[in-house]
C-alpha cells in the first residue's frame, strides 16, 4: 500500500505535534507513531520548559547559563534562537489551551505578561521553568494532540513504526528523501509512504542503556535510519545521565525531577552525609553532569547501591500539591516522600548529540528534516541544561514548519518518484525469537558498563568489539527473517551504540557528560563537534 503528503511525520513527541499542527495550515500531513499517539518521552517531562518569563530575569542569563552548562561546544547562535524564541512558543501553548500551573488566572492575552509559577533547576542561575506541577510533558501533549484531531488534513497513524527512509537516488534520482517504509499496526505489511518532506521527530535513544529514565520508544530509530540513508550525526558521545530516578528492586526507572532540589531537597549518603558541597559551589544545584558523577563516585566509595534524596523538611501539603505525580508513583512503591527520603540512583537520559541540522531543522540530506532529541542543532553542547529540550523542540518544531511551507511550493509538482513497494524477498518468519532478545540485553548491559558515566578507553575498545560481532548476527538475522517490530530496535539500537562508542574513542579528553579515565581533564585541541557519516569515521570539526 502507498499513500503520498506533503509532510511525513514521524514521532509524537513535543516536536513531531508541534511541527504538524503549523505544517497543517499549509499543506496535509501524515504523522504516524510507534505506540499510542501519547506515548513518547515528552508524555513523562516532569520540570518543565526553561524559559525567560519573570520580570528579574533575562535572556543573557539563560544563555549564559545554557553556555555554561554545554562546556565550550554550544553553538551560540542555536543558544540564541531558542532563548529569545521561547516565550513565544510557551504564550503559543498557552492559547492553544495549556494549562500550566500559575500564580494567577489561567488565560493571558498576548498583551498580557505571562504569570507563571516559575520552577527552578540545576545550572539555572533563575527561577524560569515552567511547568504544570510535575506533569509538564502530559499536559503539553494533551493540548497538542487535542488541537491537532481537529485538523482534517492530518492522518494520525498510530502503532506504526518506521524502518527506513526512502532515498530518491536509489531508483535514479538526485539525493533526496522522498519518504519513508512504514511498518503498519498489524505488523504484517509495510506501507510505502511518500512526501514533499520528511520529518524525524523520533526523540532519544535511552533504551541504548541498561537503566534509563526513558520509556521503551526511545531506541535511537531517528539517528539510525539518518545515518543509513547517509545524513551526517554529531555528537553522539554525549549522553547525558539523570542524577535522580527512584531506586526500586521492581520498579523500573522512574523520573525524581530536578524541580525537588530546585525546592530545597537535598542529596545524602545513608549516614546522612550530605556530600554535594564537596564536588560543586552550586552543591545540589550544580550542572547535572556534575551531580550523576558525584553521585556515581560517592556509590562506588561507599559500596551502596542507591544515595537518598529528602525534601521531607517541606511542608506535607506544598510536597503533595507542587509534585502529585512523583507522591502518587513512590505512594505505589510504600514510600511516602513526604516523611522519608528517597533511594535514588542516576540513570540514561537525554541524547544530547543527534542529526546535524540547520536552524530550520534541515539536515544534510535535502527533503529530510530532523528536530527536538533526535536532532543536533547544538543548542546543548556537551551537555544539556535541565528543561531546554521541550524548548527547542517547540522552537524547532515552529521553525522548521514555517521553513518547509515556504519551501513546500518549489517541491510541488514535481514527477513523483518511481519507488517500488517494499519487498520481502526470501523471508521466513523467525523461528528464535530469544536471538532478539538475548542482543538486546546484552548491548545495553555493556553499553550501561563500559560506555557509562564513566569511561576509560579500554572498556571502549571492549564495547566495540562487540557490538562489532552482534551487528553481524543482527545484519544476518535481519536478512533472513520477516521484519518485526522487535528486530527494526535491536538493529537501530546497534547502530546507535555504535555511533555512541566510535564518536567516545574519538574524543581523547573529559569534557561535559563525556568523562573518560585515561584523559581527565577537556583539551582545548576537542573544543570541536564530533561529526560522523556512513563511510566516513568520526572526526572533529569547528562548529
Ligand atoms: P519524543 O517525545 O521522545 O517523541 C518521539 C516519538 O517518536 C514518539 O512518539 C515515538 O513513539 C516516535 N518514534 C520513535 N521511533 C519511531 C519509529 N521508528 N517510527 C514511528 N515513530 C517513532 N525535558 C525538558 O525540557 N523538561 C523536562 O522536564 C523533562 N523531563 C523529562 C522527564 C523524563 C522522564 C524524560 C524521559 C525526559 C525528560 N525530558 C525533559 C526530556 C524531554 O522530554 C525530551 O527530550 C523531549 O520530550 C523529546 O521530544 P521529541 O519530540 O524530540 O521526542
Ligand atoms: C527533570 O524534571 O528533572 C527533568 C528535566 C529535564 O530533563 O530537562
Amino acid at each position: 500500500m502507498s499513500y503520498s503528503c506533503d509532510y511525513l511525520v514521524i514521532g509524537s513527541g513535543v516536536a513531531g505535534l508541534a511541527f504538524a499542527l503549523e505544517a497543517s495550515e499549509h499543506g496535509d500531513v501524515i504523522l504516524v507513531t510507534k505506540r499510542a499517539l501519547d506515548e513518547s518521552n515528552t508524555q513523562y517531562a516532569q520540570g518543565g520548559v526553561a524559559s525567560v518569563l519573570a520580570e528579574d530575569d533575562t535572556f543573557e542569563s539563560h544563555i549564559k547559563d545554557t553556555l555554561v552548562a554545554g562546556a565550550g561546544l554550544c553553538h551560540e547562535m542555536a543558544v540564541d534562537v531558542c532563548v529569545r524564541e521561547g516565550p513565544g512558543r510557551i504564550r503559543w501553548l498557552l492559547d492553544l489551551g495549556a494549562r500550566f500551573s500559575g500564580k494567577a488566572s489561567a488565560h493571558h492575552g498576548p498583551d498580557e505578561g505571562i504569570d507563571l509559577d516559575l520552577g527552578r533547576e540545576g545550572g539555572h542561575s533563575a527561577r524560569r521553568v515552567a511547568h504544570a506541577a510535575d506533569m509538564t510533558g502530559r499536559e503539553i501533549v494533551r493540548a497538542l494532540l487535542t488541537a491537532l484531531r481537529e485538523r482534517p488534513n492530518v492522518r494520525l497513524l498510530d502503532n506504526h513504526a518506521a524502518i527506513d527512509l526512502i532515498m530518491a537516488s536509489k531508483y535514479g534520482g538526485p539525493e533526496t528523501c522522498v519518504g519513508a517504509y512504514v511498518l503498519d499496526a498489524s505488523g504484517e505489511h509495510v506501507l510505502r509512504l511518500l512526501a514533499r518532506s520528511t520529518v524525524l521527530a523520533t526523540g532519544g535513544a535511552g533504551k541504548v542503556y541498561l537503566y534509563t529514565s526513558n520509556p521503551d520508544i526511545a531506541t535511537g530509530d531517528g539517528v539510525a535510519m539518518a545515518y543509513r540513508a547517509g545524513a551526517e550525526i554529531a555528537n553522539m558521545e554525549f549522553y547525558q545521565f539523570h542524577p535522580t530516578c527512584l531506586y526500586h528492586p521492581r520498579a523500573k526507572r522512574f523520573l525524581i525531577s530536578e524541580a525537588l532540589r530546585g525546592e530545597g531537597a537535598t542529596l545524602s549518603l545513608a549516614d546522612g552525609d550530605k556530600f554535594m558541597p564537596r564536588h560543586h559551589p552550586r552543591a545540589d544545584l550544580a550542572p547535572r553532569d556534575i551531580v550523576a558523577r558525584s553521585i556515581d563516585f560517592e556509590m562506588k566509595r561507599t559500596g551502596s547501591e542507591f544515595v537518598l534524596l529528602d525534601i521531607s523538611h517541606r511542608p506535607a501539603s506544598f510536597v503533595r500539591e507542587r509534585f502529585p505525580g512523583i507522591h502518587a508513583e513512590c505512594l505505589k512503591w510504600g514510600l511516602d516522600i513526604t516523611t522519608q527520603p528517597i533511594p535514588v540512583v542516576p540513570a540514561a537520559h537525554y541524547m544530547c548529540g543527534g542529526i546535524t541540522t540547520d536552524l530550520y531543522g534541515r539536515t544534510t540530506i535535502p527533503g529530510l528534516w530532523a528536530i527536538g532529541e533526535v536532532g543536533c542543532t547544538g543548542l546543548h553542547g556537551a551537555n544539556r541544561l535541565a528543561s531546554n529540550s521541550l524548548l527547542e523542540g517547540l522552537v524547532l518544531g515552529h521553525r522548521a514548519a514555517l521553513k518547509s511551507r515556504e519551501l513546500i511550493d518549489e517541491l510541488r509538482g514535481g514527477p513523483p518518484p518511481a519507488v517500488p513497494e517494499w519487498e520481502v524477498g526470501d523471508a521466513v518468519p523467525s523461528d528464535e525469537k530469544v536471538i532478539v532478545t538475548q542482543n538486546w540485553d546484552e548491548l545495553r548491559r555493556f553499553m550501561w558498563n563500559y560506555v557509562g558515566i564513566v569511561r576509560s578507553s579500554s572498556r571502549l575498545r571492549r564495547a566495540a568489539h562487540r557490538i562489532a560481532l552482534l551487528q553481524e548476527e543482527i545484519q544476518e538475522y535481519y536478512w533472513r527473517f520477516l521484519l518485526t517490530r522487535d528486530l527494526l530496535e535491536l538493529r537501530n539500537i546497534a547502530t546507535t551504540a555504535e555511533l555512541i562508542v566510535s564518536s567516545a574513542a574519538s574524543r581523547a579528553e573529559s569534557r561535559g557528560v563525556h568523562f573518560t579515565l585515561d584523559h581527565l581533564n577537556p583539551d582545548p585541541r576537542f573544543a570541536r563537534d564530533t561529526v560522523v557519516k556512513r563511510g566516513v569515521p568520526p572526526h572533529l570539526r569547528n562548529s
